[in-house]
């Protein structure tokens, strides 16, 4: 097992493949969401899996980073499950449970071969009606899985990291 290394392999995919996404592989993905850890261990994550046409058609009018990935996750959180806390940003812990739910998603595709791109850049309301999700159900993210193209390469900004030095205080 080398997480370090998928971690520093990883690359946002924006370009996808026209290759279909096998069901036991998108499996293993969804597996990673289950045992991704949670707040209190309240496990808010809810994930929609859009793999139609029609379905993906109605992410991309919702979204302006749309790249035609086969398969759409949408990555949302039940606000009544999640931890609470006025400590907590927006009181809720729920958008950080689905953003760990994707980070473990995202590590789990690239173990498979798959590309993915997280993708925040989307009507968050648009998406909840488009899709009928209950009022309690808020989307948080949306995770593009698929092969990436023959021709896709990481963007020129995927290399530009802030040294450790900058980012890390030791106290
Ligand atoms: C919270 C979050 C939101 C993001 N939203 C978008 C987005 O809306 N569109 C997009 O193309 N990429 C999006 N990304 C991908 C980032 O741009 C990308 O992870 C970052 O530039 C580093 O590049 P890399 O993933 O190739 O290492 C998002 C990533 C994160 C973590």
């Amino acid at each position: 097992m080398d997480v370090l290394a998928a971690i520093k392999e990883r690359f946002s995919v924006r370009k996808y493949s026209d290759r279909q996404v096998e069901p036991e592989k998108l499996d293993a993905v969804l597996e990673a969401a289950m045992h991704a850890p949670t707040a209190m261990n309240r496990r808010p994550q809810k994930i929609y899996v859009i793999e139609s046409e029609e379905a993906r058609a109605r992410v991309k009018a919702n979204s302006s980073s749309y790249y035609n990935p086969p398969v759409v996750l949408l990555v949302c959180y039940d606000v009544e499950l999640a931890a609470q806390s006025p400590d907590l940003p927006g009181g809720s812990s729920g958008v950080m449970d689905a953003s760990i739910v994707c980070d473990e998603m995202m590590l789990a595709a690239w173990e498979q071969g798959l590309g993915s791109c997280w993708v925040l850049r989307f009507d968050s309301k648009g998406m909840a009606k488009a899709f009928g999700l209950p009022e309690n159900v808020k989307p948080a993210a949306l995770l593009y899985i698929g092969y990436a193209a023959d021709d896709c390469e990481p963007a020129n900004f995927h290399t530009t990291l802030r040294p450790l030095e900058e980012i890390v205080t030791r106290l």
